[in-house]
């Protein structure tokens, strides 16, 4: 028979933590869980959380579920595409900050298209506080910028990822596809600058 608090609580917990996997395990009672493990599960348990608050009720029922759908718009063609020589067009409208443009990068791109995977777009507005980086493209390090209002300047080889700067959000991409010779943008990745939503028009 444990005699203090301690022994019972370190016998406690050695039986919770049998099967348990290491980031899992108990010590002096208290939960080791890594701070990995703890988003995920929290990430879990909010899902269902918000799942179960709508699941069963009235409106639930009747409002139907909003999907965003992008257009799928022809901006180029491959075979037409000059190496480290951007092409221009709007996507996913022709509203505003739809600037974007889209490049043959000549090297091996996340999201990239296109045989050796190097053509990949991306919107032309700094994330910060919507600088225009049109003309801005430097072919020697494969990224836009720098921003002339405050410097910020992307990777376009790691999915628009900010190298320096003032800005704390990637440049959107433009998602494409191949269907032969052409190339269609189908979706944006990430949120544009100046929008609550992509599709607001
Ligand atoms: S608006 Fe581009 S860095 Fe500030």
């Amino acid at each position: 028979m444990d005699t203090t608090p301690e022994k019972r609580t370190a016998r406690v917990s050695k039986r919770m933590d049998a099967g348990r996997p290491d980031n899992f395990r108990h010590e002096a009672g208290r939960c080791q869980m890594s701070r990995r493990m703890f988003l995920l599960t929290s990430g879990i348990t909010t899902a269902t959380v918000m799942v179960a608050m709508h699941a069963g009720t009235t409106l639930a029922k009747e409002v139907p579920g909003v999907v965003a759908t992008y257009p799928r718009k022809l901006i180029g063609r491959l075979s037409e595409l000059k190496q480290d020589e951007p092409l221009d067009f709007d996507y996913p409208d022709e509203g505003a900050y739809a600037e974007s443009m889209v490049v043959k990068l000549g090297v091996d791109a996340g999201g990239g298209i296109g045989p050796d995977r190097d053509v990949v777009a991306f919107n032309y507005t700094c994330t910060h506080q919507g600088g225009p980086l049109a003309g801005t493209y430097k072919a020697e390090t494969k990224s836009l910028g720098a921003c002339p209002l405050h410097l910020s300047t992307y990777d376009l080889t790691r999915h628009g990822i900010l190298i320096s700067g003032q800005a704390y959000q990637s440049l959107p991409q433009i998602l494409l596809e191949l269907e032969g010779d052409n190339i269609f943008a189908v979706g944006v990745f990430g949120l544009i600058y100046g929008r609550y939503d992509n599709l607001q028009g």
